[in-house]
């Protein structure tokens, strides 16, 4: 793996805290104000007017009330903004609710159509399917991208490593087929630590921080890295929905950048040294792994990537019943959705963070999805050998 360079880990650490020292502080401050003191009728109206329209707060303005901007929730956002190379970055409640208001904005836009490429995470592959915000949704394969845009079209929507299956899309290609039509990437599994969308052309880039950035399966929150114009649009969304982030879980995801890098990179020495284990197992039929990837997906890894990351998927030689067992059967290792913790967790997509997506698109049934942790690789493959022997 080539290993994200000391400024990652640098920025990581330092990123939203460049004022701590000159506040006489070291800890970030938790501002936990639901509404803030208005100087007069008339600064209170204009700051409003202001936050409510997508705005940051000008120089010594009231902040008026929480929903339209908190601080800590703004600190979080510029170090995540720093660490996706993007101009601004807006937090929300969850994933989900990042995703709703990327979609709702194109709507409002009236720019409802959205192109997808599959695989998605469940929720995002439900919420488009299902058309319940008012978007229309075309699904392409990633060279079916330029065909399927339309003058109607507000987003091209993809994930890389997708989940659950780790497929990858060449990104440059995809933000060339979608011309000037913003690209969404949802970047959860790689995490900034090892692929930065922007820096390809991306617009708006994704992050369920209840993943790898909380990092200790302790939050939820979601988060679009993305240029100033597009921040404006969220914010906007976001204060008349109100889904923002809460102050508290804003601090706690900031901590959570500070070891993001270190995280990140030992779960994918760990993850390389699992999956070319199992790749070894009569049980198991494929492992789907960057890390393993070979021709042009190697190509594209070494390219868009500085690391596979820690996500693995493996088909069982046993179809559904052995997938099933083995979810079951392993001991140390938790059987639970979610992913990105420093426990590994193992989870079958088909029947879980998939079910809604229509059987013709859902993952096979012999797929279980691994989130590799920063336990031992001896302490996980030992517990997948014992479950894969039930198998
Ligand atoms: C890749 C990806 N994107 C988005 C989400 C949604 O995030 P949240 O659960 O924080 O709403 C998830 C959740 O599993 C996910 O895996």
């Amino acid at each position: 793996m080539s290993t994200p360079t000391p400024d990652t880990r640098t920025v990581a650490v330092h990123a939203g805290r460049h004022d701590l020292t000159a506040l006489g502080v070291h800890a970030a401050p938790i501002d936990l104000s639901s509404t803030s003191p208005l100087p007069d009728v008339e600064h209170g109206g204009e700051a409003y007017e202001q936050l409510a329209g997508g705005g940051r707060p000008g120089e010594g303005h009231s902040l008026v009330y929480q929903r339209l901007w908190n601080p800590t929730v703004a600190r979080f956002e510029d170090a995540l903004a720093e660490l996706e190379h993007t101009d601004e970055a807006v937090a929300f409640a969850s994933g989900m609710a990042a995703v709703s208001a990327s979609l709702l904005a194109c709507v409002a836009a009236g720019t409802p159509h959205v192109v997808a490429v599959r695989p998605l995470y469940g929720g995002t592959d439900h919420v488009l399917g299902t058309g319940l915000l008012g978007t229309e949704v075309t699904w392409a394969e990633p060279h079916e991208v330029a065909e399927a845009v339309t003058d109607r079209t507000g987003l091209v929507i993809c994930e890389t490593p997708g989940n659950p299956t780790l497929d990858l899309v060449d990104l440059q290609a995809v933000v060339a087929a979608a011309g000037d039509v913003p690209v969404l990437v949802d970047n959860t599994f790689a995490t900034p630590v090892l692929q930065n969308p922007a820096d390809h052309g991306v617009t708006l880039v994704l992050h369920s921080l209840t993943k790898a950035i909380g990092g200790h399966g302790d939050l939820l929150g979601g988060a679009v890295a993305c240029t100033s114009e597009w921040a404006v649009r969220l914010r906007q969304v976001r204060a008349v929905t109100g889904g923002l982030l809460a102050p508290q879980v804003a601090y706690t995801a900031h901590r959570g950048l500070q070891t993001l890098p270190v995280r990140v990179e030992a779960a994918t020495r760990t993850a390389q040294e699992v999956a070319a284990w199992l790749a070894g197992q009569p049980q198991v039929a494929e492992v789907l792994y960057p890390g393993l990837a070979t021709g042009a997906d190697a190509e594209l890894v070494a390219r868009q990537m500085r690391g596979p990351g820690s996500m693995i998927a493996f088909r069982l030689a046993g179809g559904y019943a052995a997938a099933s067992t083995v979810a079951q059967a392993c001991r140390m290792i938790v059987h639970a959705v979610s992913l990105g913790g420093v426990d590994t967790l193992i989870q079958h997509p088909a029947a879980l963070t998939h079910r809604p997506v229509p059987a013709d698109a859902r993952p096979a049934a012999d797929v279980l999805r691994l989130s590799v942790g920063l336990e031992s690789a001896g302490a996980i493959i030992a517990d997948l050998e014992q479950a894969l022997a039930q198998a």
